[in-house]
């Protein structure tokens, strides 16, 4: 059975993979709590009954943790680019023969469909892009923008997570399309918290309470919030 109840993140943060600001960016140095935290979605996603994707450019346990369970994994970028090209050929497919008749309501999406959602979680997605060579790396570029772009109807999210982000790192189609942003850890620079989350970690002052596990989250119906 499909549970399509908001994941509990914090508080009254939650995670609702029916809505706008399904598709997650998590920014955060290392050490501050990335992958422990991408482990609870995780297995958040399958307990609800959703199919589970991941993509660890870093080859770690929580890799080998999750593909005993019997999810499919990636690490290196063949791997990475045989399973961004099947998941938009899925989704697509699910386009041309769910999504795409007279009767699709404007409000329907996977969950009015009784599917579950395809989740993509991708720790470390910079170390993922900078891994291939030149030609791969804008091939795993363009399927991301497609996930990014198209996926939320047909219920194919997307959480990424990345030690810093430039302007340049990732495009600006895939950044804008993630409407939940996190940002974790201690020692997060005004730069990166200005970019990650759109406000100033000055205007916090000495009340910024970063730390591992620790840290804010931007949704469009919360605002900043403390996590
Ligand atoms: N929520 C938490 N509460 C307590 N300890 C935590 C929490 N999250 C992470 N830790 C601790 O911090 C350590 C680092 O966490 P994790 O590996 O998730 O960080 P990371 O951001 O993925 O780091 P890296 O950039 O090296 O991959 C873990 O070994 C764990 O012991
Ligand atoms: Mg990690």
């Amino acid at each position: 059975m499909t549970n399509y109840n908001p994941i509990p993140i914090y508080d009254d943060i939650y995670w609702d993979l029916t809505t706008e600001s399904c598709h997650t960016l998590l920014i955060a140095p290392s050490g501050a709590g990335k992958t422990m935290f991408l482990s609870y979605l995780a297995g958040m996603i399958l307990k609800r009954g959703h199919n589970l994707f991941i993509i660890d450019a870093k080859n770690t346990s929580f890799r080998a943790t999750f593909q005993s369970s019997g999810v499919r994994t990636a690490s290196t970028p063949d791997e990475i680019l045989c399973l961004l090209t099947d998941l938009v050929e899925s989704m697509t497919h699910d386009y041309d023969t769910i999504f795409s008749s007279n009767s699709v309501q404007l409000d329907d999406n996977f969950a009015t469909h009784q599917l579950p959602a395809q989740v993509l979680i991708f720790d470390e997605v910079l170390s993922a892009l900078d891994s291939g060579d030149k030609k791969q790396k804008v091939e795993m570029e363009r399927l991301l923008k497609l996930l990014a772009l198209k996926g939320r109807m047909a219920g194919y999210i997307i959480v990424l997570t990345s030690q810093r982000l430039l302007a340049t790192d990732l495009p600006k189609t895939v950044t804008e399309q993630c409407q939940t942003r996190y940002v974790m850890g201690a020692n997060v620079s005004e730069e990166l918290f200005h970019l990650a989350t759109g406000s100033y970690k000055k205007n916090l002052g000495t009340s910024y309470k970063g730390a591992v596990g620790k840290g804010y989250v931007v949704t469009p119906k919360n605002g900043l919030t403390y996590f």
